[in-house]
């Protein structure tokens, strides 16, 4: 069966001024729908096609560097819009009392993620991730997904150009500012914790 793109959980102009609607009708209506279609493409008349985008990643990882590229990408924008809100809300006391452990605060882990995304060199996702009840922010490069790892993402911020250039030009940290102060779904990342498995992109 397949794919489809996941529908953004909001209003397209619920995140702005931090990501405008006319960044998400390009990055979730051409390049999320590009890497859908790429990957349908791939997997048609293939053993691939009735499996879930993790099972799909996994396979291509290492095997198909296309089809892992545009599998990857898939799962992580889906990933991604669930991974910012409108109101950003607040973490459970769980993941609370573990983001103070291993950042002493929630300012720092925002300061973190901010540090950690402007100087991820080009194009890659920054992620906050539990392994092993511990928390830590982690970086993958290009299409490189979490989904098929050890860890159990709990949030991601997109760094490619494409997430911020018609907002904020050249200037990453002014959109990691403007995401991470607000518009970070902490319901969302306190549920991915709580499941303790990772999030499955809808069949
Ligand atoms: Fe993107």
């Amino acid at each position: 069966m397949a794919f489809s793109i996941t529908p953004l959980p909001y209003d397209d102009t619920a995140l702005a001024p931090a990501v405008s609607a006319q960044t998400l009708s390009f990055h979730h209506g051409k390049h999320h729908q590009a890497y859908i279609d790429k990957t349908n493409a791939a997997i048609e008349g293939t053993d691939l096609a009735d499996k879930s985008m993790e099972e799909v990643i996994a396979a291509a990882r290492g095997s198909n560097q296309g089809l892992f590229n545009n599998s990857a990408q898939s799962w992580n924008h889906g990933f991604y819009w669930h991974s910012m809100a409108a109101d950003g809300g607040s973490a459970s006391d769980e993941l609370a009392a573990m983001i103070d452990q291993a950042f002493g605060s929630a300012d720092e882990l925002v300061k973190q993620l901010q540090d950690r995304g402007a100087g991820h060199f080009a194009s890659g996702w920054v992620w906050l991730a539990e392994k092993d009840g511990k928390l830590s922010i982690e970086e993958t490069h290009d299409g490189d997904t979490l989904a098929d790892s050890d860890f159990n993402p709990l949030l991601t911020i997109d760094v490619w150009e494409h997430a911020y250039y018609l907002d904020h030009q050249n200037a990453r940290p002014a959109y990691l500012k403007a995401v991470t102060e607000g518009k970070l779904n902490w319901a969302f990342a306190s549920e991915n914790l709580a499941r303790g498995t990772t999030w499955a992109y809808p069949a």
